[in-house]
């Protein structure tokens, strides 16, 4: 017969109410996007830049016209234009922004990218934001973000006040700042720098690019990055079609190279569902500033953006696909 103490009891109550639950949870095929389905399922905007950057943000048509974007079955490339000098008067060197129409909540995303923008003037971002808004509420997560000639990514949030992370965490990645609240230190936001190789940039894009897994749930988001030639890229990941398997995310997947816990954040005031982003601008708030220090002289960002477009031949993103699964009821 079995008998019970009240302290094992406690433990018991103790240890239900605590069991990570969502650790084993799996994820089944919500939407994917490859080649051509980017035309239909991402806005391409046209506002100005509101970091500030000398880029003029095409539309749809203008960027399928001129090459800016281009898409067929198999990949899809948008890019900032590398052809025309750009006239000081204009609003700046013409590139892309795109944001998806459906947002998405607890989620995984799985993008597979053969080369991100490289070079002096650029700051490319891929990240999600509240579809609400208004900015920073319900949050900005930046998941491949870097500028110049920089070699390590930054993954960083951007919130609402109190929202703080532990300096330890488990993960591999160095973290740079602790403080999301977009209020503060000039909106550096929380970030933490890749330690793996080849995770930005010249390096990422020679090596063939790699795959990119951010899992968002009530209990962390978390990034992981494997690069092409990685021995230990788990199957469901490096496939490139989804079939119908659902997908336990972490599940031997190693330490991610970033991660953010809720312990000093509570999730719910700070996150809704977010849209996905992919954007390209150059100068402005951090790639301009950064530009003289960065290695990228002589002559200043303006001037490089304007004056030499073939400085930009490799300012591209190039998907292979991005697939999103959503927690299986
Ligand atoms: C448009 O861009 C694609 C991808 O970079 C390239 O393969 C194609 O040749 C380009 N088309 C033109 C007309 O330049
Ligand atoms: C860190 O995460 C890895 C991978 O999920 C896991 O194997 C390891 O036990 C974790 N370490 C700690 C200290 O939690
Ligand atoms: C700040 O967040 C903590 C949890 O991380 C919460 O207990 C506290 O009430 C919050 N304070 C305010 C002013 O919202």
């Amino acid at each position: 017969m079995l008998s019970l103490d009240i302290f094992s009891i406690l433990t018991l109550l103790l240890s239900a109410k605590f069991v990570p639950t969502a650790l084993s949870q799996s994820y089944a095929p919500n939407a994917q996007f490859k080649g051509k389905d980017f035309l239909g399922a991402f806005n391409w905007e046209t506002f100005d830049d509101p970091t500030h950057g000398r880029v003029n943000f095409v539309n749809q048509g203008t960027a399928l016209n001129t090459n800016l974007s281009y898409a067929d079955d198999d990949v899809f490339i948008m890019r900032a234009d590398y052809h025309q000098i750009v006239p000081s008067y204009a609003r700046g060197r013409d590139s892309v922004r795109i944001t998806s129409h459906d947002a998405w909540d607890e989620s995984l995303l799985i993008l597979d990218l053969a080369h991100m923008p490289e070079g002096c003037a650029t700051w490319p971002a891929y990240w999600t934001a509240s579809k609400n808004g208004p900015w920073p509420h319900g949050g900005e997560v930046d998941i491949i973000e870097g500028v110049n000639l920089n070699s390590n990514n930054l993954a960083s949030l951007h919130t609402t006040p109190n929202c703080t992370m532990p300096q330890a965490r488990n993960h591999t990645g160095q973290v740079i700042s602790s403080n999301c609240d977009a209020a503060v230190n000039y909106n550096q936001g929380c970030g933490v720098a890749s330690t793996t190789p080849n995770s930005y940039g010249s390096g990422f894009n020679n090596n063939g690019g790699g795959w990119i897994v951010t899992w968002r749930s009530s209990n962390a988001i978390s990034h992981w990055f494997w690069p092409r030639n990685a021995p230990n890229v788990p199957n469901e990941i490096r496939q490139s079609e989804s079939d119908c398997d659902p997908i336990t995310p972490g599940d031997n997947w190693g330490t991610p190279d970033s991660t953010f816990v809720w312990s000093q954040c509570d999730y719910n005031p700070h996150f809704d569902p977010h849209q996905i982003i992919f954007d390209l601008t150059l100068c402005g708030d951090w790639a301009g500033n950064a530009f003289p220090t960065a290695g990228c002289g002589p002559g200043t960002c303006q001037d490089l953006v304007n004056n030499h477009p073939e400085a930009f031949q490799n300012a591209f993103w190039e998907i292979n696909s991005l697939r999103i699964y959503t927690p299986q009821s």
